[in-house]
């Protein structure tokens, strides 16, 4: 009996071991990605339309970290192995990209949070549009019309994130524009994951 017991809890540690080293093991594979992701956000936000940037992409989605669980990973939070929002951890709150986006679709930010964050959203949203030009390939799918949904869910992201930046660093941004354009993107993701999540 007591035998039992102590294999049970045996067995017990080796699983908790293992999804321990598998979570910490993903996080590593992600963290791969944030360099290039953010070389290429920067690219974005410097010129949209840029000849380079399918290339610079290509070049990521080739990256073995590069699969589908991995880079949305880092939507999450920074704590969780995601980018964060801004250059500090905790300099924005929520620090990821995912909540972030999540919270200022529920509500307006404050015009102060506006002033002091509208740099990061902007920077947030380039990184989004980043992360969409890699994942246009990684889905999977054998279907002609599901792979045809993705890719609109990714066209949506893509334009929808650049226009979410573009909000952000606009002259006349009020606390409702970036509502709007957060909603605007929030619901892509939404959809996206409605159908393949
Ligand atoms: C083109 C489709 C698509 C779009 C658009 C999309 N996602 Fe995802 N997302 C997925 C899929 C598929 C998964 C599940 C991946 C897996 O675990 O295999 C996922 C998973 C996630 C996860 C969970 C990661 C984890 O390990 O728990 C987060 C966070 C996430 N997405 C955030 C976002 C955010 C934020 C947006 C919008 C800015 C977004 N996604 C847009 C397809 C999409």
């Amino acid at each position: 009996m007591k035998f039992t017991r102590f294999w049970l809890v045996g067995l017990f540690c080796a699983a908790a071991t293992a999804v321990y080293v598998f979570t910490a093991k993903a996080d590593e594979e992600s963290d791969k990605l944030k360099k290039p992701i953010r070389e290429l956000a920067a690219a974005i936000a410097k010129d949209p339309k840029n000849k380079s940037l399918a290339k610079m992409a290509e070049k990521i989605a080739k990256m073995e970290a590069a699969e589908i669980d991995l880079i949305m990973v880092l939507f999450k939070l920074r704590s969780k192995g995601g980018l964060g929002v801004g250059d500090k951890p905790d300099s924005v709150k929520p620090d990821g990209i995912e909540q972030a986006i999540i919270a200022l679709d529920r509500k307006p930010p404050s015009s102060t949070a506006l002033k002091e964050n509208a740099k990061a959203w902007a920077q947030m949203a380039y990184d989004t549009a980043a992360i969409t030009k890699v994942i246009y390939n990684k889905h999977g799918l054998n279907k002609k019309k599901e792979i045809e949904t993705w890719t609109k869910y990714c066209k949506e992201m893509e334009a929808k994130a650049i226009e979410f930046a573009k909000a952000c660093t606009a002259k006349d941004a009020t606390p409702a524009s970036i509502q709007k354009a957060a909603r605007a993107l929030n619901n892509v993701c939404l959809n996206c994951h409605n159908d393949f999540r």
